[in-house]
Parts: structure tokens; sequence; C-alpha cells
């Protein structure tokens, strides 16, 4: 069911800091940060010949990784997306073997404008999941 990985999303405290340690230190191409004030988030995008990283900041005082930030004050990985085909039909499996998808269970448009759903982090091994309809 589950194509490509889309991207991982690490949570991180300074994004300027962040983004410069992996434009000079580790040499990779990164964006200009991102505003995404409807999910909360400014996002600084890393990308890798093979897939990409997202570095997310909190934006607003109800960013929905501040929590994550405050118990991960370092910052750390938060979450993994994943590609699939179609997100309706992904969920409905999902929801039939008993995993738990996050909020009301119809897919948002996430940060790349395309549908996506998360799943709870208790059903896979401890990390949170993003499913991105490609
Ligand atoms: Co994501």
């Amino acid at each position: 069911m589950i194509g490509r990985l889309n991207h991982v999303a690490i949570a991180v405290p300074d994004l300027e800091a962040a983004a410069a340690g992996y434009r000079g230190t580790l040499g990779a191409k990164v964006s200009d940060p991102v505003p995404q004030p409807a999910h909360g988030v400014t996002v600084v995008f890393v990308e890798l010949p093979n897939s990409k990283i997202e570095l997310l900041h909190p934006l607003g005082e109800t960013s929905p990784i501040r929590a994550f930030l405050d118990k991960n004050p370092s910052g750390g990985i938060h979450h993994i997306c994943y590609e699939v085909e179609d997100i309706i039909a992904a969920r409905d499996k999902l929801k039939a073997e008993g995993k738990r998808v996050l909020g009301d269970g119809e897919p948002k448009n996430g940060a790349h404008n395309k549908p996506v759903l998360f799943l709870h982090p208790k059903d896979f091994y401890g990390t949170l999941v993003e499913l991105e309809q490609a």
C-alpha cells in the first residue's frame, strides 16, 4: 500500500540554525523558510536526491508541534510521511484493521497542498505516520 518515503519531518527549536546546519555542514539544498499558518508551522524544505527533510518550527501559540518541542527541547524526529495512491482506500483499510486515524478521519490538505492523514503513533511502533496521496 505505501509507496515512496515522501519526507521525514524534524521539529527544531532554532530554524535558522537548523537550516544553516543542513545547508552548510551537511551540504544539502535548503529552501527559505515557508510560513504555513494553516498548519501552525514554518517549514524549511531540504531536498535530497531520493526524498525530503522538513525542518518544522512552531508558528503561533496553538502550533501542533509546540508540546513536542517542550518535551524534546533540542528537537527531534516528529513524523515520517509515506505516499499512497488512494488515501481514502488507505484510510478505510487501516480503520478496518483497527488502526487509529487522527482527527475526524477526513483527509486535509497538507504542506504540499495534497490530501494527508495522520496515524496514531502507538499503532505504528512509536512513530507518528503521515500518509500523503501522491
Ligand atoms: Co509532513
